[in-house]
């Protein structure tokens, strides 16, 4: 805010607990020269088509996923987000989950709650450890990479990732392993997605890639609820075609409290918190600030997408 009306931009602020329909959300936009969308609205075509007179949309994001990248180009309006500064907030949220997951800590925790802290048995409440185990990262980029860090510090894990081209600084700085899609599914004991949600992407954790992973596996999703099938993750943690889940993610969002997931001893929920941190919601406060304040005096924008 201080940065926008330093630079000479009036900032009017939707302050309602609750998202504009895209309905409101375009008749809101007629008056105004530029966008920072906190939001999940769509900024789809009809949006788009709607609003070309914006001189930019600026998300306060760094996944792009809910907008129409195409239609945004052929319709000349720039679309800008916050790369960069949400991995090491991210990543925590994956070794969060991770962990939570491998101890079985929310399930735990939701049995004090209920009064049951139950028989001190030596075999009760038994989790599994990660010490030494390999981590498979699904899209090594920034994201993964503070993960894959985060882990070999902590536990000494194995790195393996499957991208589509290498990644060069983390096979060199971290060993990681570049494998295929099939090998991380049958490698990994933790299999981490820190990819975008593309086309590719959509759906690509289904019955027949959690049938390929490991009995004592544990899937963490911090990327997109997309990227998983739910009620094929629901049936592999059922049949323990997997051991555990861990998801920042969901889809839809929010998940429905009555979901089966949020009952599994081996699963962990949140509600995407992601890049949830003061320093990291600062930071890329700044970034779309910056962008705006571009867009306003017709400069370069810094973080400008332009393709998926
Ligand atoms: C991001 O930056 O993409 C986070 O997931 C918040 O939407």
């Amino acid at each position: 805010m201080t940065l926008l009306q330093r630079a000479g931009v009036s900032v009017t602020q939707w302050t309602e607990k609750r998202n504009l329909t895209q309905e409101e959300l375009v008749a809101h936009c007629q008056q105004y020269d530029a966008l920072l969308l906190a939001s999940d609205n769509k900024i789809d075509r009809p949006f788009l088509e709607q609003c070309r007179h914006l001189k930019v949309v600026s998300l306060l994001s760094v996944g792009y996923d809910k907008v129409d990248v195409a239609a945004a180009n052929e319709l000349g309006v720039p679309i800008t987000n916050t790369p960069g500064v949400v991995s090491a907030a991210t990543a925590d949220t994956a070794f969060l989950l991770m962990l939570s997951v491998s101890r079985k800590a929310f399930y735990q925790h939701k049995r004090i709650i209920k009064g049951d802290w139950g028989f001190t048995e030596p075999t009760a409440n038994l989790g599994m450890e990660v010490q030494g185990k390999t981590l498979g990262i699904w899209g090594l980029g920034n994201i993964g990479y503070v993960m894959a860090q985060r882990c070999i510090s902590a536990f000494n894990m194995k790195v393996i990732y499957c991208n589509r081209g290498r990644n060069e600084a983390a096979e060199k700085e971290l060993g990681a392993i570049r494998v295929s899609f099939e090998e991380l599914l049958a490698q990994s004991d933790v299999l981490s997605v820190h990819t975008a949600l593309t086309v590719e992407t959509t759906g690509k954790f289904d019955h027949a890639a959690f049938g390929k992973m490991k009995p004592s596996a544990i899937f963490i999703n911090t990327a997109r609820g997309g990227i998983h099938k739910e009620k094929d993750l629901i049936a592999a943690l059922e049949a323990g075609t997997i051991w555990g889940a861990g998801l920042d993610v969901t889809n839809p969002e929010p998940m429905a409290p009555g979901n089966p997931l949020l009952e599994m001893p081996t699963v962990a929920v949140l509600p995407h918190i992601g890049s949830a941190t003061i320093e990291t919601r600062n930071a890329m406060s700044v970034i779309a600030a910056k962008n705006i304040v571009a867009a306003m005096n017709d400069m370069a924008l810094p973080n400008q997408v332009t393709s998926l």
